[in-house]
Protein backbone atom coordinates (compact mmCIF):
# COMPACT_ATOMS: atom_id res chain seq x y z
CA UNK A 1 0.00 0.00 0.00
CA UNK A 2 0.97 3.62 -0.69
CA UNK A 3 2.49 5.54 2.10
CA UNK A 4 -0.53 8.70 3.47
CA UNK A 5 2.14 11.17 3.80
CA UNK A 6 -0.60 13.52 4.34
CA UNK A 7 -1.45 11.99 7.47
CA UNK A 8 -0.51 12.12 10.92
CA UNK A 9 -1.84 9.46 13.41
CA UNK A 10 -1.70 9.84 17.86
CA UNK A 11 -2.96 6.42 18.32
CA UNK A 12 -3.33 6.81 22.38
CA UNK A 13 -5.21 10.52 22.09
CA UNK A 14 -6.73 9.93 18.70
CA UNK A 15 -5.68 12.68 17.52
CA UNK A 16 -5.53 12.63 13.65
CA UNK A 17 -4.14 15.52 11.11
CA UNK A 18 -4.88 15.15 7.44
CA UNK A 19 -3.88 17.47 4.99
CA UNK A 20 -6.62 17.63 2.81
CA UNK A 21 -5.32 20.02 -0.13
CA UNK A 22 -2.36 17.64 -0.40
CA UNK A 23 -2.83 15.42 -3.71
CA UNK A 24 -1.83 12.24 -1.86
CA UNK A 25 -4.47 12.49 -0.22
CA UNK A 26 -7.33 14.33 -2.44
CA UNK A 27 -6.19 12.11 -5.36
CA UNK A 28 -7.22 9.24 -3.55
CA UNK A 29 -8.62 9.27 -0.06
CA UNK A 30 -8.73 5.47 -0.11
CA UNK A 31 -5.23 5.13 1.32
CA UNK A 32 -5.94 7.07 4.33
CA UNK A 33 -9.04 5.68 4.55
CA UNK A 34 -7.25 2.36 5.06
CA UNK A 35 -5.10 3.88 7.59
CA UNK A 36 -7.87 5.09 9.73
CA UNK A 37 -9.35 2.01 9.83
CA UNK A 38 -5.93 -0.16 10.56
CA UNK A 39 -5.15 2.64 13.51
CA UNK A 40 -8.20 4.96 14.15
CA UNK A 41 -11.50 4.80 12.88
CA UNK A 42 -12.81 7.59 15.28
CA UNK A 43 -10.90 10.25 15.62
CA UNK A 44 -10.17 14.30 16.82
CA UNK A 45 -9.38 15.59 13.33
CA UNK A 46 -6.53 18.59 14.55
CA UNK A 47 -7.18 20.87 11.45
CA UNK A 48 -10.98 20.71 11.87
CA UNK A 49 -11.14 20.58 15.96
CA UNK A 50 -13.95 17.99 15.68
CA UNK A 51 -14.83 13.84 16.10
CA UNK A 52 -14.87 12.29 12.71
CA UNK A 53 -15.93 9.09 12.36
CA UNK A 54 -14.79 6.11 9.76
CA UNK A 55 -16.50 3.35 10.58
CA UNK A 56 -18.94 1.47 8.94
CA UNK A 57 -21.23 0.76 12.00
CA UNK A 58 -20.91 3.89 13.28
CA UNK A 59 -21.28 5.97 10.67
CA UNK A 60 -24.79 3.74 9.56
CA UNK A 61 -25.74 4.46 13.14
CA UNK A 62 -25.00 8.34 13.77
CA UNK A 63 -26.70 8.93 10.60
CA UNK A 64 -29.89 7.03 12.03
CA UNK A 65 -29.04 8.00 16.26
CA UNK A 66 -31.89 10.68 16.63
CA UNK A 67 -29.97 12.50 19.34
CA UNK A 68 -27.99 13.63 16.29
CA UNK A 69 -29.37 16.37 13.59
CA UNK A 70 -28.39 18.47 11.06
CA UNK A 71 -30.05 21.61 12.52
CA UNK A 72 -29.45 22.81 16.00
CA UNK A 73 -30.92 26.46 16.19
CA UNK A 74 -34.75 24.20 16.96
CA UNK A 75 -33.26 23.37 20.01
CA UNK A 76 -31.00 25.41 21.49
CA UNK A 77 -30.07 29.38 20.65
CA UNK A 78 -27.05 30.81 19.22
CA UNK A 79 -26.16 32.74 22.63
CA UNK A 80 -26.27 29.05 24.44
CA UNK A 81 -23.91 27.86 21.80
CA UNK A 82 -21.48 30.32 21.71
CA UNK A 83 -22.00 30.47 17.83
CA UNK A 84 -21.44 33.59 15.87
CA UNK A 85 -24.03 36.00 14.68
CA UNK A 86 -25.33 35.33 10.73
CA UNK A 87 -23.05 36.98 8.67
CA UNK A 88 -24.77 39.80 7.03
CA UNK A 89 -23.12 39.47 3.73
CA UNK A 90 -24.81 35.71 3.66
CA UNK A 91 -28.23 36.77 4.33
CA UNK A 92 -29.52 35.58 0.77
CA UNK A 93 -27.63 32.78 0.93
CA UNK A 94 -28.91 31.48 4.73
CA UNK A 95 -32.37 32.35 3.66
CA UNK A 96 -32.48 29.76 0.91
CA UNK A 97 -30.81 27.08 3.52
CA UNK A 98 -32.98 28.09 6.34
CA UNK A 99 -36.09 26.61 4.68
CA UNK A 100 -34.18 23.39 3.00
CA UNK A 101 -35.20 19.94 3.66
CA UNK A 102 -31.71 18.97 4.21
CA UNK A 103 -31.60 21.94 6.69
CA UNK A 104 -34.68 21.30 8.63
CA UNK A 105 -35.67 18.52 11.72
CA UNK A 106 -38.87 17.18 12.43
CA UNK A 107 -41.93 18.21 12.55
CA UNK A 108 -40.98 20.55 9.62
CA UNK A 109 -38.55 18.37 7.67
CA UNK A 110 -41.65 15.72 7.61
CA UNK A 111 -43.86 17.90 6.25
CA UNK A 112 -41.50 19.20 3.95
CA UNK A 113 -40.74 15.86 3.02
CA UNK A 114 -44.00 14.18 2.15
CA UNK A 115 -44.37 16.85 0.00
CA UNK A 116 -41.96 16.13 -2.38
CA UNK A 117 -41.22 12.45 -1.62
CA UNK A 118 -44.15 11.37 -3.78
CA UNK A 119 -43.04 12.49 -7.18
CA UNK A 120 -39.42 10.72 -6.08
CA UNK A 121 -40.91 6.87 -5.45
CA UNK A 122 -39.20 4.06 -7.77
CA UNK A 123 -42.77 3.69 -9.69
CA UNK A 124 -42.77 7.63 -10.53
CA UNK A 125 -39.17 7.60 -11.37
CA UNK A 126 -39.35 4.68 -13.97
CA UNK A 127 -41.56 6.86 -15.89
CA UNK A 128 -38.70 8.85 -16.91
CA UNK A 129 -36.74 5.51 -18.64
CA UNK A 130 -37.92 6.66 -22.32
CA UNK A 131 -36.55 10.49 -21.50
CA UNK A 132 -33.67 9.71 -20.13
CA UNK A 133 -32.66 6.76 -22.48
CA UNK A 134 -33.40 9.14 -25.36
CA UNK A 135 -31.43 12.53 -23.85
CA UNK A 136 -28.17 10.07 -23.83
CA UNK A 137 -28.76 8.93 -26.98
CA UNK A 138 -28.97 12.79 -28.75
CA UNK A 139 -26.09 13.80 -26.28
CA UNK A 140 -23.50 10.99 -28.25
CA UNK A 141 -25.16 11.37 -31.78
CA UNK A 142 -23.50 15.06 -31.13
CA UNK A 143 -19.58 13.79 -29.86
CA UNK A 144 -19.73 10.48 -31.56
CA UNK A 145 -18.03 11.35 -34.84
CA UNK A 146 -15.27 13.41 -32.90
CA UNK A 147 -14.11 10.41 -31.49
CA UNK A 148 -13.30 12.20 -28.47
CA UNK A 149 -15.16 13.90 -25.96
CA UNK A 150 -14.25 15.98 -22.38
CA UNK A 151 -17.21 13.75 -20.54
CA UNK A 152 -18.25 15.58 -17.92
CA UNK A 153 -19.25 18.94 -20.01
CA UNK A 154 -21.08 17.01 -22.87
CA UNK A 155 -22.46 14.29 -21.35
CA UNK A 156 -22.27 13.81 -17.35
CA UNK A 157 -23.18 17.05 -16.35
CA UNK A 158 -25.81 17.94 -19.17
CA UNK A 159 -27.74 14.60 -18.58
CA UNK A 160 -28.71 15.29 -14.70
CA UNK A 161 -29.61 18.88 -14.90
CA UNK A 162 -31.52 18.56 -17.91
CA UNK A 163 -33.85 15.47 -16.09
CA UNK A 164 -34.37 17.65 -12.59
CA UNK A 165 -35.15 20.54 -14.68
CA UNK A 166 -38.29 18.52 -16.81
CA UNK A 167 -39.06 17.21 -13.76
CA UNK A 168 -39.91 20.93 -11.46
CA UNK A 169 -41.06 22.62 -14.74
CA UNK A 170 -38.27 24.67 -15.15
CA UNK A 171 -37.53 25.09 -18.95
CA UNK A 172 -34.14 23.01 -19.98
CA UNK A 173 -32.65 26.23 -21.50
CA UNK A 174 -32.16 27.73 -18.35
CA UNK A 175 -29.61 24.46 -17.78
CA UNK A 176 -26.71 26.99 -18.24
CA UNK A 177 -27.98 28.95 -15.57
CA UNK A 178 -28.92 26.55 -13.29
CA UNK A 179 -25.23 24.73 -13.21
CA UNK A 180 -23.26 28.06 -12.85
CA UNK A 181 -26.00 29.53 -9.98
CA UNK A 182 -25.32 25.56 -8.50
CA UNK A 183 -21.59 25.50 -8.79
CA UNK A 184 -20.87 28.77 -7.35
CA UNK A 185 -23.49 27.95 -4.10
CA UNK A 186 -21.97 24.44 -3.21
CA UNK A 187 -18.55 26.21 -3.16
CA UNK A 188 -19.71 26.89 0.55
CA UNK A 189 -19.43 23.33 1.50
CA UNK A 190 -15.80 23.74 1.17
CA UNK A 191 -13.74 23.71 4.50
CA UNK A 192 -13.33 27.50 5.59
CA UNK A 193 -14.45 29.22 2.05
CA UNK A 194 -13.06 32.89 1.35
CA UNK A 195 -15.05 36.22 1.60
CA UNK A 196 -14.60 36.02 -2.32
CA UNK A 197 -16.23 32.36 -2.19
CA UNK A 198 -19.07 33.98 0.52
CA UNK A 199 -19.99 37.02 -1.57
CA UNK A 200 -20.22 34.76 -4.57
CA UNK A 201 -22.10 32.13 -3.56
CA UNK A 202 -24.72 34.96 -2.06
CA UNK A 203 -24.95 37.08 -5.15
CA UNK A 204 -25.97 33.11 -6.80
CA UNK A 205 -28.32 32.69 -3.65
CA UNK A 206 -30.41 35.85 -4.95
CA UNK A 207 -30.37 35.27 -8.66
CA UNK A 208 -31.31 31.89 -8.19
CA UNK A 209 -34.28 32.41 -6.04
CA UNK A 210 -35.37 35.81 -8.05
CA UNK A 211 -35.75 33.35 -10.74
CA UNK A 212 -37.65 31.36 -8.86
CA UNK A 213 -39.88 33.52 -7.35
CA UNK A 214 -40.71 34.95 -10.75
CA UNK A 215 -41.40 31.45 -11.90
CA UNK A 216 -44.04 30.23 -9.07
CA UNK A 217 -45.69 33.44 -10.06
CA UNK A 218 -46.01 32.17 -13.83
CA UNK A 219 -47.02 28.81 -12.63
CA UNK A 220 -49.69 29.97 -10.07
CA UNK A 221 -51.57 31.60 -13.88
CA UNK A 222 -50.48 28.29 -15.90
CA UNK A 223 -50.27 25.15 -14.06
CA UNK A 224 -48.19 22.44 -15.84
CA UNK A 225 -47.88 18.74 -14.69
CA UNK A 226 -44.90 19.43 -13.10
CA UNK A 227 -43.69 18.96 -9.39
CA UNK A 228 -43.39 22.82 -9.00
CA UNK A 229 -46.90 23.27 -9.70
CA UNK A 230 -47.56 20.28 -7.49
CA UNK A 231 -45.54 21.68 -5.00
CA UNK A 232 -47.79 25.14 -5.19
CA UNK A 233 -51.18 23.48 -5.10
CA UNK A 234 -50.85 20.79 -2.68
CA UNK A 235 -52.05 21.05 0.76
CA UNK A 236 -50.58 18.77 3.92
CA UNK A 237 -52.80 19.18 7.05
CA UNK A 238 -54.60 22.28 5.12
CA UNK A 239 -51.27 24.08 4.80
CA UNK A 240 -49.71 25.45 1.78
CA UNK A 241 -46.00 25.53 1.62
CA UNK A 242 -45.04 29.20 1.81
CA UNK A 243 -42.56 31.02 -1.11
CA UNK A 244 -39.70 31.20 0.64
CA UNK A 245 -40.24 26.85 1.42
CA UNK A 246 -41.04 26.40 -2.16
CA UNK A 247 -38.44 28.17 -3.66
CA UNK A 248 -35.60 26.66 -0.95
CA UNK A 249 -36.83 23.26 -2.00
CA UNK A 250 -36.98 23.95 -5.62
CA UNK A 251 -33.28 24.99 -5.25
CA UNK A 252 -32.23 22.20 -2.72
CA UNK A 253 -33.36 19.60 -5.68
CA UNK A 254 -32.35 21.77 -8.27
CA UNK A 255 -28.46 21.51 -6.78
CA UNK A 256 -28.80 18.10 -5.32
CA UNK A 257 -30.70 16.81 -8.20
CA UNK A 258 -27.11 17.20 -10.35
CA UNK A 259 -24.25 18.02 -8.35
CA UNK A 260 -23.19 14.66 -7.20
CA UNK A 261 -24.69 12.77 -10.14
CA UNK A 262 -22.09 14.35 -12.26
CA UNK A 263 -19.27 13.44 -10.63
CA UNK A 264 -20.48 9.90 -9.94
CA UNK A 265 -21.03 9.14 -13.26
CA UNK A 266 -17.55 10.70 -13.90
CA UNK A 267 -16.20 8.33 -11.36
CA UNK A 268 -17.99 5.39 -12.30
CA UNK A 269 -16.73 5.43 -15.77
CA UNK A 270 -13.12 6.09 -14.38
CA UNK A 271 -13.15 2.64 -12.24
CA UNK A 272 -14.90 0.90 -15.00
CA UNK A 273 -11.93 1.80 -17.46
CA UNK A 274 -8.90 1.73 -14.69
CA UNK A 275 -10.05 -1.75 -13.47
CA UNK A 276 -10.25 -2.75 -17.18
CA UNK A 277 -13.98 -4.65 -16.78
CA UNK A 278 -15.28 -5.49 -19.93
CA UNK A 279 -18.47 -3.43 -20.78
CA UNK A 280 -20.50 -6.79 -21.50
CA UNK A 281 -20.04 -8.31 -17.91
CA UNK A 282 -20.99 -4.89 -16.24
CA UNK A 283 -23.78 -4.45 -18.26
CA UNK A 284 -25.12 -8.01 -19.15
CA UNK A 285 -28.33 -7.65 -17.54
CA UNK A 286 -30.36 -5.76 -15.64
CA UNK A 287 -29.20 -7.82 -12.62
CA UNK A 288 -25.40 -6.64 -13.48
CA UNK A 289 -26.27 -3.48 -14.25
CA UNK A 290 -27.48 -3.18 -11.04
CA UNK A 291 -24.36 -4.51 -9.05
CA UNK A 292 -22.08 -2.46 -11.27
CA UNK A 293 -23.49 1.04 -10.60
CA UNK A 294 -23.78 -0.26 -6.72
CA UNK A 295 -20.39 -1.24 -6.66
CA UNK A 296 -19.24 1.93 -8.68
CA UNK A 297 -21.24 4.21 -5.78
CA UNK A 298 -19.43 2.38 -2.92
CA UNK A 299 -15.72 2.39 -4.40
CA UNK A 300 -16.02 5.94 -6.25
CA UNK A 301 -18.34 7.82 -4.14
CA UNK A 302 -19.29 11.79 -5.06
CA UNK A 303 -19.61 13.08 -1.27
CA UNK A 304 -17.50 11.87 1.33
CA UNK A 305 -18.40 13.56 4.47
CA UNK A 306 -21.41 14.74 6.23
CA UNK A 307 -22.38 16.72 9.59
CA UNK A 308 -24.22 16.17 12.44
CA UNK A 309 -24.93 18.43 15.31
CA UNK A 310 -25.05 16.68 18.86
CA UNK A 311 -28.42 17.70 20.45
CA UNK A 312 -27.87 17.10 23.85
CA UNK A 313 -24.85 16.34 25.69
CA UNK A 314 -23.71 12.34 24.63
CA UNK A 315 -21.15 10.07 25.83
CA UNK A 316 -20.51 7.30 22.76
CA UNK A 317 -19.94 4.01 23.69
CA UNK A 318 -16.37 4.12 22.98
CA UNK A 319 -15.68 7.32 25.28
CA UNK A 320 -16.31 10.12 22.98
CA UNK A 321 -17.60 12.69 24.98
CA UNK A 322 -19.59 15.61 22.79
CA UNK A 323 -21.52 18.60 24.38
CA UNK A 324 -24.66 20.01 22.98
CA UNK A 325 -24.11 21.33 19.83
CA UNK A 326 -20.87 20.14 19.07
CA UNK A 327 -19.95 18.69 15.27
CA UNK A 328 -19.32 14.96 14.63
CA UNK A 329 -17.94 14.83 10.88
CA UNK A 330 -19.50 11.17 9.47
CA UNK A 331 -17.08 9.96 6.27
CA UNK A 332 -19.54 8.03 4.11
CA UNK A 333 -16.63 7.20 2.09
CA UNK A 334 -14.58 5.31 4.51
CA UNK A 335 -17.68 3.75 6.00
CA UNK A 336 -17.56 1.82 2.23
CA UNK A 337 -14.39 0.84 2.59
CA UNK A 338 -14.04 -0.57 5.88
CA UNK A 339 -12.84 -3.76 5.88
CA UNK A 340 -14.62 -5.14 8.86
CA UNK A 341 -17.68 -4.96 6.55
CA UNK A 342 -16.41 -5.42 2.86
CA UNK A 343 -14.00 -8.07 2.30
CA UNK A 344 -10.73 -6.94 0.05
CA UNK A 345 -12.54 -3.33 0.39
CA UNK A 346 -10.13 -1.41 -1.81
CA UNK A 347 -10.90 -3.70 -4.58
CA UNK A 348 -13.91 -3.61 -7.60
CA UNK A 349 -15.97 -6.35 -7.13
CA UNK A 350 -19.40 -5.92 -8.64
CA UNK A 351 -20.17 -9.48 -7.51
CA UNK A 352 -19.73 -8.40 -3.74
CA UNK A 353 -22.72 -9.57 -1.57
CA UNK A 354 -21.90 -7.66 1.21
CA UNK A 355 -24.97 -5.65 2.52
CA UNK A 356 -25.48 -1.75 1.09
CA UNK A 357 -22.68 1.34 0.65
CA UNK A 358 -23.81 4.59 2.66
CA UNK A 359 -23.43 6.72 -0.29
CA UNK A 360 -26.75 8.02 0.07
CA UNK A 361 -26.66 8.38 3.56
CA UNK A 362 -29.26 6.73 5.98
CA UNK A 363 -32.19 7.42 8.41
CA UNK A 364 -34.13 10.45 8.36
CA UNK A 365 -32.34 12.45 5.56
CA UNK A 366 -31.77 9.79 3.03
CA UNK A 367 -31.16 10.91 -0.20
CA UNK A 368 -35.10 11.49 -0.70
CA UNK A 369 -33.21 11.45 -5.30
CA UNK A 370 -31.74 8.09 -5.03
CA UNK A 371 -34.19 6.73 -7.51
CA UNK A 372 -33.63 8.83 -9.73
CA UNK A 373 -29.90 9.36 -9.47
CA UNK A 374 -30.14 5.33 -10.05
CA UNK A 375 -32.19 5.48 -12.83
CA UNK A 376 -30.06 7.76 -14.45
CA UNK A 377 -26.66 6.05 -14.02
CA UNK A 378 -28.36 2.67 -14.74
CA UNK A 379 -29.05 4.26 -18.47
CA UNK A 380 -26.55 6.53 -19.20
CA UNK A 381 -23.40 5.02 -18.33
CA UNK A 382 -24.63 1.15 -20.49
CA UNK A 383 -25.17 3.32 -22.99
CA UNK A 384 -22.22 5.22 -23.20
CA UNK A 385 -19.83 2.16 -23.53
CA UNK A 386 -22.51 0.55 -26.03
CA UNK A 387 -22.50 3.61 -28.27
CA UNK A 388 -18.56 3.62 -27.94
CA UNK A 389 -16.56 0.46 -28.04
CA UNK A 390 -13.66 1.05 -27.42
CA UNK A 391 -13.78 3.94 -25.02
CA UNK A 392 -10.57 4.51 -23.07
CA UNK A 393 -8.67 7.74 -21.45
CA UNK A 394 -7.23 9.67 -23.50
CA UNK A 395 -5.18 11.51 -20.63
CA UNK A 396 -4.95 10.48 -17.20
CA UNK A 397 -7.86 11.99 -15.21
CA UNK A 398 -6.96 14.10 -12.38
CA UNK A 399 -9.41 14.35 -9.23
CA UNK A 400 -9.84 18.34 -8.35
CA UNK A 401 -8.95 19.79 -5.17
CA UNK A 402 -12.32 20.00 -3.16
CA UNK A 403 -12.36 17.20 -0.98
CA UNK A 404 -16.13 17.47 -0.44
CA UNK A 405 -17.47 16.83 -3.70
CA UNK A 406 -15.06 13.96 -5.09
CA UNK A 407 -14.97 14.03 -8.64
CA UNK A 408 -12.82 15.14 -11.76
CA UNK A 409 -11.33 18.09 -13.15
CA UNK A 410 -12.21 16.67 -17.00
CA UNK A 411 -12.49 13.54 -18.26
CA UNK A 412 -10.84 13.36 -21.46
CA UNK A 413 -11.99 9.85 -23.59
CA UNK A 414 -10.91 8.41 -27.13
CA UNK A 415 -12.23 5.41 -28.69
C1 LIG B 1 -25.20 9.86 -7.11
C2 LIG B 1 -25.91 10.90 -6.79
C3 LIG B 1 -26.29 11.31 -5.40
C4 LIG B 1 -25.65 11.09 -4.21
C5 LIG B 1 -24.34 10.35 -3.98
C6 LIG B 1 -26.44 11.72 -3.16
C7 LIG B 1 -26.14 11.68 -1.81
C8 LIG B 1 -26.94 12.19 -0.82
C9 LIG B 1 -26.68 12.04 0.61
C10 LIG B 1 -25.49 11.34 1.21
C11 LIG B 1 -27.70 12.66 1.28
C12 LIG B 1 -27.89 12.73 2.80
C13 LIG B 1 -27.16 13.87 3.44
C14 LIG B 1 -27.19 13.79 4.94
O1 LIG B 1 -27.58 12.78 5.52
O2 LIG B 1 -26.79 14.77 5.61
C15 LIG B 1 -28.60 13.22 0.28
C16 LIG B 1 -29.74 13.95 0.57
C17 LIG B 1 -30.55 14.49 -0.39
N1 LIG B 1 -30.45 14.30 -1.76
FE1 LIG B 1 -29.07 13.23 -2.75
N2 LIG B 1 -27.54 12.31 -3.74
C18 LIG B 1 -27.49 12.08 -5.10
C19 LIG B 1 -28.43 12.46 -6.03
C20 LIG B 1 -29.55 13.18 -5.77
C21 LIG B 1 -30.54 13.53 -6.74
C22 LIG B 1 -30.54 13.13 -8.22
C23 LIG B 1 -31.46 14.29 -6.12
C24 LIG B 1 -32.67 14.84 -6.79
C25 LIG B 1 -33.59 15.41 -6.39
C26 LIG B 1 -31.07 14.39 -4.70
C27 LIG B 1 -31.74 15.08 -3.72
C28 LIG B 1 -31.47 15.01 -2.37
C29 LIG B 1 -32.26 15.69 -1.35
C30 LIG B 1 -33.45 16.58 -1.57
C31 LIG B 1 -31.68 15.36 -0.12
C32 LIG B 1 -32.14 15.81 1.28
C33 LIG B 1 -33.07 14.80 1.85
C34 LIG B 1 -33.50 15.12 3.26
O3 LIG B 1 -32.85 15.92 3.93
O4 LIG B 1 -34.53 14.57 3.69
N3 LIG B 1 -29.90 13.70 -4.53
N4 LIG B 1 -28.12 12.90 -0.98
Amino acid sequence: MPAAPALTVHAPSRTVSIDVRNPAFFQNPHWTYAALHAHCPAFFWEERQQWYFAGYDQVNGLLRDRRFGRQILHVATRDELGMSAPKPHLADFDRLEANSLLELEPPAHTRLRTLVNRAFVSRQIEQLRPDITALANRLIDGFEKDGEVELLKAYAEIVPVTVIARMLGVPTDMAPKLLDWSHRMVKMYMFQPTLETELDANRASSEFGDYLKSLIGWKRANPGDDLLTHMIVTEKDGERLSDDELISTAVLLLNAGHEATVHQLGNAVRVLLETGTPAATAFASDADIERTIEECMRHAAPLHIFQRYALSDIELEDGIKLKKGDQVGLMLAAANVDPKKFSDPLAFRPDRNEGPHLSFGAGLHFCIGAPLARLELKLSLPILFERLPGLRFKTEPKVSDNYHFHGLERLDLTW
